[in-house]
């Protein structure tokens, strides 16, 4: 079970408790890993072929991997102090469900960082621009979060991620 040992919502705490939910390759665990190097980690992926890929990804030997659903996670309540998805919440089933499962598994606190594609964007470049010159954040990811009773801390639009697309970054944290 991960657990922090340190405050909740600090992921410089010393062993830190770390969730990729829809972790795919767990490619961003890694760096997680480098960025966190006594937290512990874990990643769950409702693939078994992802995450056969993730295990074996080098510089992965400190994650923990699970083939499960957002919507159904195997954890107990409080025991992450940050929870991250990238480009996996459009794929969930029950993104709702997702999201409250999460919110579930969150320590008072916690962070949770979740990063979505909005639409096909024309752009060249990969850029990433300051919030204020935004429209608005996303029609979807955001209403989301808040309904699952995490309070929104940070929306950051990405312009073109990988030059096919606009994106969106939402930073919550779960009531201390
Ligand atoms: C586009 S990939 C993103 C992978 C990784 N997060 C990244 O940023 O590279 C989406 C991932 O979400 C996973 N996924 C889809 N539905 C899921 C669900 N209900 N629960 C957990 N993972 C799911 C897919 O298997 C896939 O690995």
């Amino acid at each position: 079970m991960m657990r922090s040992c340190g405050t909740g919502g600090s992921t410089s705490s010393i062993r830190a408790g770390v969730l990729d939910v829809g972790c795919g390759t767990g490619r961003l665990l890694v760096r997680l890993g480098s960025a966190y190097p006594q937290a512990r980690l874990a990643g769950v992926d409702a693939s078994p072929r992802m995450l056969g890929r993730a295990a074996t990804a080098r510089g992965q030997h400190r994650a923990r991997f699970a083939a499960a659903a957002a919507e159904r996670l195997p954890f107990a309540d409080a025991v992450f102090d940050l929870v991250v998805a990238t480009l996996s919440v459009s794929q969930w089933g029950d993104a709702a469900a997702g999201l409250a499962e999460i919110s579930r598994v969150m320590a008072p606190g916690a962070t949770l960082v979740a990063a979505e594609v909005l639409r096909p964007g024309p752009s060249r470049s990969l850029t990433v621009r300051p919030r204020h010159r935004e429209p608005g954040p996303s029609p979807t990811l955001l209403p989301l979060v808040a309904a699952s009773g995490l309070r929104a801390r940070r929306v950051d639009p990405i312009r073109s991620v990988a030059l096919i697309a606009d994106a969106v970054l939402v930073a919550a944290r779960k009531q201390p």
